[in-house]
């Protein structure tokens, strides 16, 4: 009796009485959290073999490369929020850019209109990738071990292959009717033009080869020399602008992350040319002035407010917000917690807004595949690393015999202005295409810190998603106080300015609150393609819990995808 007292006790502290979901995956010395077990793996050893986070965040960026084609890549870019030992942050923006012979129009016929497919499939759709630039100069720049040792497992997997899990298999499957249309993909990622099975084996000697070269001279083995020819070669065979030019101009860049407080959490996450973090924290301070808790997780209340603070945001995004290197981005006024106010004052706690009334910036004084890892090391450094090559398989071409998917990043951008892009952003003209200009993304690395310290670490692919994904897990964990696997496993809604309708998950809602939320005027629809948060907490499982036995680290990937891991050591 005692004892079943002391459990009950127990369980009440630790929160697991309430868990609706396993418990996180905990581990004492460092945690690993990617969209493949492989790639997990090798993050963990790195770890285990003594390298920091960031090291093993460049092992892992390779590996996703071999066995994560949907979304790893070389082909691609993405972001890096950083978060050092000693409290100092950085920001590592290797996104791609534009062609330098790319022009606002290159996707719209003679009279104007957007010609479907163009800015998503083939090589017109390729922007100039930047993954192995971003690698290369975070492993020169922060890294302790030599590239040799972080390259090598990613070569060894291309080379002899790995095993096709479930979810691996179903991963190619997305893709397979646009690799029967390009030989250089079909020679991959088909088996003799049929589908790869689960327990076939997936080797890319092209690939191999195309990593060696990297070992051998760091990013010029990718940016030059028989690689980058090969990459032009593919380009210019398949009616796309990709030079040589490009890929010399190929810069990466490193700036303070954005961030900001909510709560008493200091939120720390991608600046522009993502959206991520702005968008994330002009809702978050939307969100502040109401007590959450009170209200209840999935109240229509709740709900309500965040779906109108996500309708603000999201007008904002899509109308002010682009690469800072071309337009001036109003990011104070988005962040400032008066605009968040005032946005609040607006909300009318009884109705649905409706999206074609907003204006962007409403009350400024005047005067959518990727994929997501989390990193964390025993010497106290966090790493969130986002990158992609936009859908799942980019451009869903290969440049012939580098093994190399390439990016349809190009849809990012306003092909022209009203007309939704991939994941349905209806975006304005300072997203509109010039040369060397990188797209607005939503990707949105982001760590929490608390007590001066990375407590919480987290990311997503989903496009549009991305942003909403990150801030229900926020919410989840500091108003709602899930633990980590619960916040990750909870049903989302978003919403994103247009369309009017906000998409609801799979019993994210009851039917009453459902009823409720229409009699205020709310359109809801069904959900989008799923999300694949990867998380970390650092300290315990849930915010007010305590640790479970010696152990400081608790990972959760998202179980709405069929592939992915949490592991430590
Ligand atoms: O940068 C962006 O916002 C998009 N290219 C991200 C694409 C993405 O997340 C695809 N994921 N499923």
């Amino acid at each position: 009796m005692k004892k079943l007292l002391s459990c009950l006790l127990l369980t009440l502290i630790t929160g697991a009485a309430v868990a609706a979901s396993p418990a996180p995956i905990a581990a004492e010395r460092g945690m690993v959290v990617t969209a493949q077990q492989y790639a997990t793996r090798i993050g963990v050893d790195v770890l285990k073999q003594g390298g920091n986070a960031i090291d093993a965040a460049v092992a892992v960026g390779y590996a996703l490369a071999v066995v994560y084609p949907a979304a790893g890549n070389l082909g691609g870019g993405g972001f890096m929020t950083v978060m050092f030992a000693d409290g100092r942050r950085a920001f590592i923006d290797f996104r791609e850019k534009a062609p330098l012979a790319a022009t606002a129009n290159m996707f719209l016929d003679a009279q104007g209109n957007v010609v479907p497919d163009l800015s998503t499939r083939g090589h017109l759709a390729v922007a100039v990738p930047g993954t192995v630039a971003g690698l290369e100069y975070i492993r020169a720049k922060y890294g302790t071990r030599p590239l040799r040792t972080l390259i090598d497992p990613a070569i060894r997997l291309a080379e002899r292959g790995f095993v096709l899990a479930q979810g691996d298999a179903e991963m190619l499957w997305e893709g397979s009717a646009d690799f029967r249309k390009d030989a250089a993909s079909a020679a991959i990622f088909l088996h003799a033009g049929k589908p790869w099975q689960p327990g076939d084996t997936l080797k890319q000697p092209d690939l191999a080869r195309t990593l060696k070269l990297i070992r051998a001279r760091g990013a010029p083995g990718f940016y030059q020399g028989e690689t980058a020819a090969k990459l032009v070669a593919a380009s210019r065979a398949g009616g796309g602008i990709l030079s040589q030019a490009d890929l010399d101009a190929y810069d990466v860049r490193e700036m303070p992350p954005l961030e900001c407080d909510y709560r008493g959490f200091r939120i720390v996450s991608a600046p522009p040319p993502s959206s991520g973090g702005v968008v994330i924290c002009e809702i978050l301070n939307v969100l502040e002035g109401y007590p959450l808790p009170d209200y209840g997780w999935g109240s229509a209340r709740a709900i309500h407010v965040q779906i109108e603070a996500m309708r603000q945001a999201y007008i904002d995004r899509n109308q002010l917000l682009g690469d800072q290197r071309f337009v001036k981005n109003p990011v104070d006024q988005m962040l400032d917690k008066a605009y968040g106010a005032r946005i609040r004052a607006g909300i009318d706690p009884q109705r649905a807004g409706i999206s074609t009334k907003l204006v962007p910036g409403a009350g400024f004084n005047e005067g959518s595949h990727t994929t997501h890892y989390s990193i964390a090391d025993s010497f106290g450094n966090a790493v969130a690393v986002t990158y992609t090559l936009n859908d799942w398989f980019g451009a869903r071409v290969t440049a012939g015999g580098t093994g190399v998917l390439l990016n349809n990043e190009m849809d990012d951008f306003t092909a022209k202005v009203g007309v939704p892009n991939l994941y349905g952003l209806v975006q304005g003209e300072n997203n509109r295409i010039e040369p060397g200009k990188r797209p607005l993304s939503s990707m949105a690395p982001t760590i929490v810190v608390k007590d001066r310290k990375p407590w919480m670490i987290l990311g997503t692919p989903g496009g549009s998603r991305i942003i909403t994904a990150v801030t229900l897990t926020l919410l989840n964990v500091i108003d709602y106080g899930m633990d980590l696997q619960e916040a990750v496993d909870a049903p989302r809604i978003h919403q994103q300015w247009l369309p009017e309708e906000t998409y609801v998950e799979a019993r994210a809602l009851s039917a009453d609150t459902r009823a409720i939320l229409e009699s205020m005027g709310h359109r809801l629809t069904v959900p989008q393609p799923e999300n694949h948060v990867a998380a970390i907490l650092i300290g315990a499982p849930a915010l007010n819990a305590k640790p479970v036995g010696g152990n400081r680290f608790y990972g959760a990937i998202d179980p709405r995808r069929n592939t992915g891991l949490a592991a430590g050591y």
